[in-house]
């Protein structure tokens, strides 16, 4: 008897892969999240040979993305991870904030099934559409042997989370890593593998269990020409618990910046050094500096601040 096909459960959270415009050649004017998940699978015809189940957890435009839609997807998330006949997921999102539910994702489960996001730059309703192909990817990669970890399928590329970048506002090729380079590429319909899968010890469910309304607050300021530092003194009143610093060149900043810093250090806010440089980590400046962002982008630095600070929240 044949084994049957390994079952992968598609998990719809909206984005412009969900998205539709009134005309064909519109590719930026329409409603992200608009269609459903049946009827996003129904338009992907060579999905038929695939074993499937869909569920729809959101459906939203990922610039609404909030910290109760990301612990009801971790949630729905696991517990197909835990269904023995499940070999894995696929969570269709939008491209705005894929980068930090996919890092989110990777820190709260690091599972050992493949979780594979996918998204899209051009609306269904596209003429020119890249959702269908990158689907029928990412479905590809969810059901492929040895595959494992939280990755992104994006044309034509698989990333890891970590480090990953949205880098382009337009190009259907959006996405790149930090130095490093895709997991893997999919040409021709066969998967050529070039890093290990993603591993890592998983922070857990329990991580994320408070409600979403005690989750600490965690800002992002961006270092500039003329930086004077009074935005860090304004959010340490507004009552953030943690502040990323997206410093220039290799995580650094003005005087006046580090000054007020300095005094938001002393407040008790924690701070994460990380870069406005599109590529390259902020490295450690010592054994134990603790506050460097590596190869996190700020966004992506922000979801590990959120999440180290969550673990003091009872
Ligand atoms: C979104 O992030 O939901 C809208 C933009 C996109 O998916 O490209």
């Amino acid at each position: 008897m044949q084994s049957p096909k390994p079952l992968v459960v598609i998990l719809a959270t909206g984005g412009t892969i969900a998205g539709t415009a009134a005309l064909a050649t519109d590719t930026t004017g329409y409603r992200a999240g608009a269609l459903g998940v049946d009827a996003l699978v129904a338009g992907v015809p060579a999905l038929a040979g695939h074993r499937l189940e869909s569920e729809s957890v959101a459906a939203i435009d990922s610039k609404d993305m909030d910290e109760a839609t990301w612990q009801r997807l971790a949630r729905r998330v696991a517990h197909h991870l835990a269904r023995p006949e499940v070999a894995g997921i696929v969570v269709t999102h939008g491209t705005d904030t894929l980068e930090e539910t996919a890092y989110f994702l990777h820190r709260v489960l690091a599972p050992a099934k493949p979780v594979v996001l996918t998204a899209a730059m051009r609306p269904a309703s596209a003429l020119s559409a890249d959702g269908p192909a990158n689907l029928l990817d990412a479905v590809g990669v969810a059901a492929a042997p040895g595959v494992r970890g939280v990755s992104v399928v994006f044309a034509g590329a698989v990333w890891g989370a970590v480090g990953l970048r949205k880098v382009h506002t337009l190009q259907t090729s959006a996405f790149a890593g930090s130095d490093c380079g895709p997991i893997a590429r999919l040409e021709g319909g066969a998967m050529r593998v070039f890093r290990a899968w993603p591993g890592g010890e998983a922070l857990g469910l329990e991580r994320i269990a408070a409600a979403p309304s005690a989750w600490p607050r965690v800002e992002i300021v961006m270092n500039h020409a003329g930086a004077d530092g009074r935005i860090v003194d304004d959010a340490v009143i507004a009552g953030t618990a943690g502040i990323v610093v997206a410093g220039t060149g290799h995580g650094t900043v003005s005087a006046r910046m580090e000054a007020a810093i300095a005094r938001a250090r002393g407040e008790g806010v924690r701070v994460t050094r990380a870069s406005r440089c599109v590529f390259g980590p902020v490295l450690p400046r010592g054994a134990d500096d603790a506050d460097a962002a590596g190869e996190l982008s700020a966004v992506q630095a922000r979801v590990e601040l959120q999440l180290a600070l969550l673990a003091d929240v009872r």
